[in-house]
């Protein structure tokens, strides 16, 4: 027993912000910080800590707690262990309390771990006895020894075999342990009936619930412990316990969906393999198999069951990526699963395919341009919607830039344009070249004049022949202008472009090919054209301004000429 004064001591002594931040990258948001919530996948943060308070709260899922529950909850500690832990950190040492003499005097109630074990071992026994089962057994190409290692074992028919296991049927930790099942009426039986049985065992190698299969057709085909104070399906995984090690040798681990994958894997050398036990992968699975290997690849069967839990997993895990860890997805052939193909086609070819699975990156990339029309401007805009979300959510910060330009790319526009788009503070230097374009002196007029024309070379219809300027570009406009006038036809820009090859204004062209390209046909050039040509005109009527001014050099406006007096006093007042 831990004393209370003690928790309180700890909790005074350590600081919330310091031990969730070991985990969660934190923000400082006001008062609090906050983060994208650890317990459930979310777009924007509302997990919130306070340090005043010294708690944290989540808006979106409800989760909360002190650093205690924390640990718990998010690292997977028992209460003990966190309490251990915490104590750790801050240089405290965990005292005991001896229990009073009259404390335990009670009869202590059977601990349920007892109880499973018990269980387990008579469904083991019991398949010793049953030809039926081995036959159904050997039947799915299990050896005697994979069966012990998985302590598989069978439940037999009849609705109470399990008071052979205890003293007392009636005692509350079968029903607490979800072997016996309560009826309406007060009446007791055993919830597993003529099954094979599949122990699920926790990370300590205690059993805490069973996996139940009918030998035949039945439903359900799998029946399964419910929740109890043992046993929480989101957070365990079938196997886990049996491929801890081979996990660590193999750098490597294999998530599918079932109990006898798992166990076939195993049969054939691929022991390091789990099940997440008919749930979808949680976000608390992904991070206690990335705490184990730098390498997860998840196996679904290629039907549309497994597409859908291949996304869900995906969509789990990127708040929880770390750069350096690799996720992989792979998908078998429909009418497989990893049982079945290991048992056709053996370890090397399934090896083969683990090591051949799609990353991560590439299976999100793949599954959101295959829901667009990357062709189409409303398309590549979908894209970007529909990658938002998840591309926000990795925290990986070297994955998530390599696959927000990937994006950016797909929809055709810069990582730059990408992160204002998307709200994403860029921490990367702008490349040299998008430097260079940004401290480049401003475009000058009838440089946007050629654009325009480039773009439409219709608009060549609307050039003033009075067009001023002594920039060396006129004559290539006009030159522009009079083979558009020349041509029969309307000209389009490629025509244009075609016809100025090879000529002494190719490069010139060229260079503002690579500029209209970026334009896209929404922008709006008759505008841009009308602009240019008013700056042109003023830009004109100021030099002409200017030159009579110099020509007056000081003297009075008589000076002039008729004409030139006129114009002067034209473009004095327009000034
Ligand atoms: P599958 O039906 O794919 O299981 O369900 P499997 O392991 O391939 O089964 P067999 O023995 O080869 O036919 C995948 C997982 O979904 C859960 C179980 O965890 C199962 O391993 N499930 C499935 C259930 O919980 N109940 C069911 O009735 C079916
Ligand atoms: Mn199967």
């Amino acid at each position: 027993m831990i004393p209370k004064s003690f928790i309180q001591d700890l909790l005074n002594r350590l600081d919330i912000i310091d031990v969730i931040e070991r985990y969660v990258p934190l923000k400082k948001a006001g008062a609090n910080y906050s983060a994208c919530c650890p317990f459930h996948n979310e777009k924007s943060p509302s997990f919130t800590v306070s340090p005043a308070k010294q708690f944290y709260h989540c808006f979106g899922c409800g989760a909360h707690g002190t650093a205690i529950t924390f640990m718990m909850e998010h690292a997977g500690m028992g209460f003990v262990e966190a309490v251990e832990e915490l104590a750790k950190g801050v240089g405290m040492e965990v005292p005991r309390e001896a229990p009073l003499p009259g404390q335990l005097q009670k009869k202590a109630a059977p601990d349920l771990y007892e109880v499973m074990l018990s269980a387990t071992r008579y469904y083991r026994e019991q398949l010793k006895k049953s030809s039926r089962a081995i036959e159904y057994l050997k039947g799915r190409g299990l050896s005697g020894e994979i069966v012990a290692r998985f302590g598989i074992g069978y439940a037999p028919d009849g609705w109470q075999n399990l008071e052979s296991i205890t003293a007392n049927y009636q005692d509350k930790s079968l029903v607490e342990t979800g072997l016996v099942i309560e009826g309406d009426n007060g009446k007791r039986y055993d919830r597993f009936r003529d099954r094979i049985m599949f122990p699920i065992v926790n990370s300590r190698g205690q059993v805490i619930g069973f996996g139940g299969r009918v030998l035949d057709k039945g439903e359900p085909k799998y029946l399964n412990s419910p929740e109890t104070p043992l046993f929480e399906k989101g957070r365990e995984l079938y196997g886990l316990f049996q491929a801890q090690k081979p996990i660590r040798s193999q750098q490597m681990v294999v998530v599918v969906e079932g109990y006898m994958d798992v166990v076939a894997l195993a049969q054939h050398g691929v022991d390091y393999a789990v099940a997440t036990l008919g749930t979808a992968t949680t976000p608390f699975h992904v991070q206690k198999l990335l705490r184990l290997t730098d390498q997860v690849v998840f196996c679904f069967d290629g039907d549309a069951a497994g597409q859908r839990a291949a996304w869900r997993a995906m969509e789990n895990a990127l708040p929880h990526l770390q750069d350096g860890k690799r996720l992989g997805f792979l998908f078998l052939p429909v009418e497989h699963d990893p049982d079945t193909y290991v048992r056709e086609f053996g370890r090397e070819a399934f090896e083969y395919e683990l090591h051949n699975s799609l990353p991560l990156s590439g299976y999100l990339l793949r599954e959101l341009s295959a829901k667009v029309n990357l062709q189409t401007q409303e398309g590549r805009s979908n894209l970007l919607e529909l990658a938002k979300p998840l591309l926000l959510a990795i925290s990986a910060p070297a994955l998530a830039l390599l696959l927000r330009k990937e994006v950016a790319a797909l929809a055709g526009i810069s990582i730059h344009e990408l992160d204002s788009l998307y709200g994403v503070k860029s921490t990367i230097a702008m490349p040299r070249r998008e430097l260079q374009k940004a401290a480049r002196p401003a475009v000058s007029n009838m440089r946007i004049l050629l654009r325009c024309l480039l773009f439409r070379p219709g608009l060549a219809r609307e050039l003033p022949d009075n067009l001023m300027a002594d920039d060396g570009l006129v004559a290539a406009i006009f030159e522009i202008r009079s083979w558009i006038f020349a041509q029969d036809e309307e000209v389009t820009s490629a025509a244009l472009f075609q016809f100025f090859q090879g000529t002494v204004h190719e490069s010139l062209v060229v260079a503002e090919q690579a500029e209209i390209i970026q334009w896209g046909e929404a922008f709006d050039v008759q505008a841009e054209f009308q602009g240019v040509l008013g700056k042109l005109e003023d830009e004109a009527r100021r030099k002409k301004f200017h030159q009579l001014q110099a020509k007056m050099a000081g003297n009075d406006i008589n000076i002039l000429s008729v004409e030139d007096k006129a114009l002067y006093l034209q473009l004095l007042r327009r000034k």
